[in-house]
């Protein structure tokens, strides 16, 4: 089993079904303790001995060998709640929260309007690529519009999984690096006398907030019409709840050791949680936006997206056929559908 790319792998669902009630356990392969058992991934993210993964580490480690230097990395990292522990963390997602709380009636009434239009192709019997034609365009507009930065571009958010990404080479590092100089310079020409701390809050909107939400509405989208080939979208029986996610996973890292579950993580190691695994059968599915004090600060305007653009499809009187889905392989931190071809008539 190859646990780098198990998230997009067919596997998943025997590995999943296999884990659901195991205890974690050591992958020598990955370095890290996996937690697949959804009981256990709840219990565990609430643990007080874990602490945040650690992002900075690698980039730190580059400057003492090589002499590379990061200076946008070490201003993400002294903004994002990711990388934050203790009072510095509960400012950080405050910040975040009163900036998302001012913008969302906003937003969200721009992604209506923007998917009303979007969804029209529909109407006209055709081929539509929902991916590349609705759901990437209306995260794109509605990030724009959350962080008051109109002319940010697609490529400028593709930063968001290589930073949470611990496998890249210096090379990748470094292009990072100057991604994340380029969105700092974006946001600083759109917005007059932005302080650090609101170039921070949109700063951790890119990276925590892009991909995920592209990547979870069209995974969960991709997994309802599969089920429903040929049916007309209006009757097509959308959740309320995203059943998939484009997170599959968070990692933490042991600050103290402590003892679950017969197992003994020590401090300094990695622990990986499936969070995949708690789309399945009658585990919470709530904590796809995690557990605990780090629960995600976009799960209401993430719902809200959901909710737009299924309520789009469902009123759509043609019926459909999947042509073509593709999942993207050039990433090992979300789950995102390449591609997803409808065919309507
Ligand atoms: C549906 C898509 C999304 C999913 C599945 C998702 C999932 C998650 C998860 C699992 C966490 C917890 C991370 C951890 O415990 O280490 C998290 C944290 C976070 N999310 Fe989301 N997220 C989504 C969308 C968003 C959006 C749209 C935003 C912003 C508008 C956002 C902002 C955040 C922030 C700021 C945190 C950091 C919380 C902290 O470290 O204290 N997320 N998200």
């Amino acid at each position: 089993m190859n646990l780098l790319t198990l998230h997009r792998d067919e596997a998943r669902h025997a590995f999943f079904e296999e884990r659901s009630s195991s205890a974690p356990f050591f992958d020598a392969a990955m370095g890290c303790w996996i937690v697949a058992n959804p009981r256990h991934i709840e219990q565990l993210l609430q643990e007080p001995s874990l602490g945040p993964a650690d992002y900075a580490g690698p980039y730190e480690q580059l400057t003492q060998k090589r002499g590379l230097q990061f200076p946008n990395i070490q201003f993400a990292s002294r903004h994002l709640p990711f990388c934050l522990e203790g009072a510095e963390h509960q400012q950080s997602r405050r910040r975040i929260a009163g900036h998302l709380s001012s913008r969302r009636a906003m937003v969200i009434e721009e992604m209506q309007d923007f998917v009303d239009t979007a969804i029209s192709v529909l109407d006209r019997g055709r081929k539509v690529e929902l991916m590349g034609d609705v759901i990437s365009p209306l995260v794109l507009h509605a990030f724009r519009s959350m962080a008051e930065s109109p002319f940010m571009h697609s490529g400028d958010f593709a930063a968001s999984s290589a930073f949470f990404d611990r496998m890249l080479g210096p090379k990748k590092r470094l292009q990072l690096e100057s991604k994340l100089g380029a969105i700092r310079s974006e946001l600083r020409g759109s917005v007059d006398k932005i302080s650090e701390n609101e170039e921070g809050v949109r700063l951790t909107l890119f990276l925590a907030g892009y991909e995920t939400l592209i990547g979870t509405l069209g995974e969960s989208v991709y997994s309802v019409l599969r089920q429903h080939q040929a049916a007309k979208l209006c009757d097509v029986p959308f959740p309320d709840f995203p059943p998939q996610t484009g997170v599959p996973f968070i990692e933490r890292r042991v600050a103290e050791s402590f003892e679950f579950a017969g197992v003994l993580p020590s401090a300094g190691e990695r622990l990986r949680f499936y969070l995949q695994a708690l789309t399945y059968g009658d585990a919470p599915k709530a904590g796809i936006f995690g557990f605990g004090s780090r629960t995600c600060l976009g799960k209401q305007l993430s719902l809200e997206a959901w909710r737009i653009v299924t309520g789009a499809l469902m009123r759509t009187p043609k019926r459909f056929r999947i042509l073509e889905y593709e999942v993207r392989s050039d990433n090992y931190v979300f789950t995102c559908p390449k591609a997803l071809l409808l065919e309507t008539h």
